[in-house]
């Protein structure tokens, strides 16, 4: 019956892990439906703290089970190091399903990564390095190595020596890298193989029998909607649709079966990597947000751009998406401030803009138009309800409301599991 997405509104790390492991309670099928280990989710349930890469948020809830969909890139040597690490810290990934037509991450791709992103040189877009654009150029080239050629050691055979075919000459002879041995990566994956074959399933399938029987799917979004490849600012993107109308097709499941869709919104914006930022703050403000939010990538560890609330952006991914719920998060990292900044429009060279800009150009010359609503001074880290909320951070939730067109149904008052103000239910 039921399905809900669970999407970044902004530029990623808006708090997705928090909020997939919140609603893992009520929900029978966490899905992952794009991206790969660029991503990088956090979970804090008491004072174990977790960070997911490509395991779906659902593998910590027991009842739950986590499923890999077909619009995925795998890195298999990572999953499986993920899986092993939860293994140690006594999390069985037993139950975890992994789609036969999602796509391998190969040697080729990360080397390929890094060497493209040197050559850009000052244009590079910031990728996290781990192969993803090359792997997704690859399937959209039909060119690509699927879950299920692991399935068949002649035809991964053929599929390995016809990639690297290509690709050892682009690396060779393009970027003077040395080429890769393909047998060596043959008997790597065939290994991988032999661990990952009992989690290989028709996902789609399984989970159209899921909502026919009145299952509850979650299917949870890497990165953000200002990443998407088509919605985002490229090419300062990522090379998938974590959009709404992406989590259908990586899943498998027809746009007829969503009943919500859920935009995590982060009370101030970042951004890692390159690429345009209007809000962005670079001063001892922008430092201060990235102390006090604790803005470092979880997976690369670089430190996130930081800037103030985007209201444009927030009306974007609402409409792009179809929001019917906000979860706002990191609400408390502003507490103490005395007044903060909300950008409500652009001026793009004079011109006011209420909506992003139609070209990229325009994009890169938008300025905030701030409009500065007052502070509190109060911890609110331990609010239960939205009346805890002293009336000042009501108000400013309520701006964001008014100005992003979508409920705010709940906010998040801290990364514990249990620091959440639940205005109306999400499911
Ligand atoms: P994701 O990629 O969207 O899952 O987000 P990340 O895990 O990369 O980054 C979000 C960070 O904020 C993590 O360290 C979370 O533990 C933390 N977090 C999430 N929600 C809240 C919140 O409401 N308040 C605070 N202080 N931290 C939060
Ligand atoms: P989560 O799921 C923030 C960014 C990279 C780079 C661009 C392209 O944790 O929100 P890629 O390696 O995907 O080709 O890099 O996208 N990026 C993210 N930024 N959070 C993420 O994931 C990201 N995944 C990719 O920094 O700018
Ligand atoms: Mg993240």
């Amino acid at each position: 019956m039921p399905a809900a997405v669970l999407v970044g509104a902004q530029w990623g790390d808006e708090g997705k892990g928090k909020a997939t492991d919140l609603l893992g309670g009520d929900v029978d099928y966490v899905v992952r439906y794009q991206g790969g280990n660029n991503a990088g989710h956090t979970v804090v349930i008491g004072d174990q703290k977790y960070a997911l890469h490509l395991l779906p948020t659902g593998i910590l809830s027991p009842d739950v089970v986590p499923v890999i969909g077909n619009g995925v890139v795998i890195d298999p040597g990572v999953l499986l190091s993920e899986i092993d690490g939860l293994a140690a810290r006594g999390i069985s990934a037993e139950r975890l399903l992994i789609s036969s037509n999602a796509h391998l991450i190969m040697p080729h791709h990360k080397a390929l990564d890094k060497v493209t992103e040197r050559y850009l040189g000052k244009a590079r877009i910031g990728t996290t390095g781990r192969g993803i654009g090359p792997a997704y150029g690859d399937k959209i080239a039909r060119m690509g190595v699927r879950v299920q050629d692991l399935l068949d050691p002649g035809i991964l055979a053929k599929k390995i020596e016809v990639a690297l075919g290509e690709k050892n000459q682009v690396l060779t002879k393009v970027y003077n890298r040395r080429g890769i041995e393909p047998a060596a990566v043959l008997e790597e994956y065939l290994a991988y193989a032999e661990r990952l074959k009992p989690h290989i399933a028709d996902t789609s399938l399984v989970l159209s029998k899921a909502l026919d029987e009145g299952k509850f799917v979650l299917l949870e979004g890497g990165q953000g909607t200002l990443l998407d490849i088509d919605h985002g600012t490229y090419p300062f993107v990522t090379s998938s649709s974590p959009t709404s109308g992406g989590a259908c097709a990586g899943a498998g499941i027809p746009p007829n079966r969503l009943t919500k869709i859920i935009g995590i919104l982060k009370a101030y914006t970042t951004r890692v990597g390159s690429g345009p930022f209007p809000t962005e703050l670079t001063d001892e403000v922008g430092e201060w947000l990235r102390q006090t939010g604790g803005e470092y990538g979880v997976t690369t560890g670089r430190n996130r751009r930081c800037g103030w609330f985007d209201a444009v952006i927030a009306r974007y991914a609402t409409r792009i998406n179809g929001i019917t719920d906000y979860f706002l998060t990191k609400l408390d990292v502003l507490s103490g401030l005395e007044r903060i900044p909300v950008c409500v429009a652009y001026d793009v060279d004079g011109v006011r803009h209420d909506e992003i800009p139609m070209t990229q150009t325009d994009f890169h010359h938008a300025v905030p138009v701030y409009e500065e609503l007052p502070g509190w001074q109060e911890d609110i880290t331990s609010a239960k309800s939205f009346d805890d909320l002293p009336p000042n951070a009501q108000a400013y939730v309520r701006a964001l409301e008014e100005m992003s067109g979508a409920p705010i149904s709940a906010i998040g008052v801290g990364p514990g599991r249990d620091q959440t103000v639940v205005v109306r239910s999400l499911v």
